[in-house]
């Protein structure tokens, strides 16, 4: 259990008092992006290992053909009939190395489906520049022509896309099918920034598009246990491992005018699993399901921009 914890709370690691946090939205942590140690973090040699294809580990290649690929599939079921005739254009915020991205241009290529474009953004350089390595590895040149990554941060993702692209913004709004954010958007909601987020998410979907948001549950005993440790360890740390109920990673969507068609508890398979783990808990989880679903590793949010 320690890789675990380690892998996905890691985030938790820095010292407050360097990075400027101070609590002035409602006892959350505000904190600067520019200056602070997950931009640091995200930015290490580490990092590529963490979220790239062949370093990332088995639990992640795992649900990616499997729970997760599961919840992308009965989104992208939701989506207009005629998105399907002219190729899904799908956006993934905070992408990391790409693996989600790349992984469902491949699953969706092999099922049929037509796809039009499909971009990744992140705050980090150094995961973008090895995420355009990865496509050139994962994908044939067809699907690869189809793909961009760019860094653009998750809070102000059409401005900097815009940019990055050099597209109006009025070409780049309406324009995405189907967007999804994987353990990214607890950021923002540590930054107090997520409504910006939502709403910039809202904006670049077309009506009746579907945005897909996992990330870590605040009620899974793992995440809650590490988090009581950090807290004995120094107690300026219970900023950074601030994470949002299921409630507070739905809430932003509402706001920004989603129809909310899924906000459920999933999961309990860890990105780090190895072989044994991940097809331990794989068996457990229908048990693990109808007894504790609400102690299950993941928060899921899928929300749709009314037609
Ligand atoms: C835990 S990793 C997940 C990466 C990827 N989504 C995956 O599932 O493999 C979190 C990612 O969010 C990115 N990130 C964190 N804060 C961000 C922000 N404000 N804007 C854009 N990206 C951000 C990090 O650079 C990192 O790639």
């Amino acid at each position: 259990m320690k890789s675990l914890i380690d892998q996905n709370v890691s985030q938790g690691t820095c010292n407050g008092s360097a990075i400027g946090l101070s609590t002035a939205n409602s006892g959350r942590p505000m904190v600067s992006e520019e200056s602070d140690c997950f931009f640091r973090e995200y930015t290490s040699p580490d990092a590529i290992l963490k979220y790239t294809t062949a370093t990332a580990g088995v639990g992640i290649s795992y649900l990616l053909d499997h729970d997760y690929k599961t919840v992308y599939l009965e989104a992208i079921k939701r989506l207009p009939q005629q998105v399907g005739q002219h190729g899904i254009r799908m956006l993934e915020f905070g992408c990391g190395g790409g693996m989600n991205l790349l992984h469902l241009v491949s699953v969706l290529s092999r099922d049929g489906f037509s796809v039009a474009s499909a971009i990744g953004t992140d705050f980090s350089p150094v995961l973008i520049q090895a995420a355009n390595k990865e496509a050139e590895s994962y994908l044939t040149s067809q699907q690869r022509s189809r793909v961009q990554f760019c860094v653009a941060k998750n809070q102000t993702l059409l401005e900097e896309l815009s940019a990055r692209l050099g597209q109006e913004f009025s070409k780049l709004e309406n324009s995405f099918h189907f967007i999804i954010g994987v353990n990214t958007i607890r950021y923002c909601h540590r930054a107090g920034k997520q409504l910006d987020c939502a709403r910039d998410v809202f904006r670049l979907l077309a009506p009746g598009g579907v945005c897909v948001v996992i990330d870590m549950n605040d009620r899974f005993p793992a995440f809650r246990s590490a988090l009581k440790n950090k807290l004995r360890g120094k107690k300026s740390q219970e900023e950074e491992c601030y994470l949002p109920s299921l409630d507070e990673y739905t809430a932003p969507f509402q706001q920004a005018g989603f129809e909310v068609l899924r906000s459920e508890h999933f999961c309990w398979i860890p990105h780090s699993a190895g072989r044994f783990l991940t097809t331990l808990l794989h068996a457990m989880s229908p048990v693990l399901n109808m007894v504790a679903r609400s102690r299950a590793m993941r928060s899921l949010v899928v929300a749709k921009k009314p037609l």
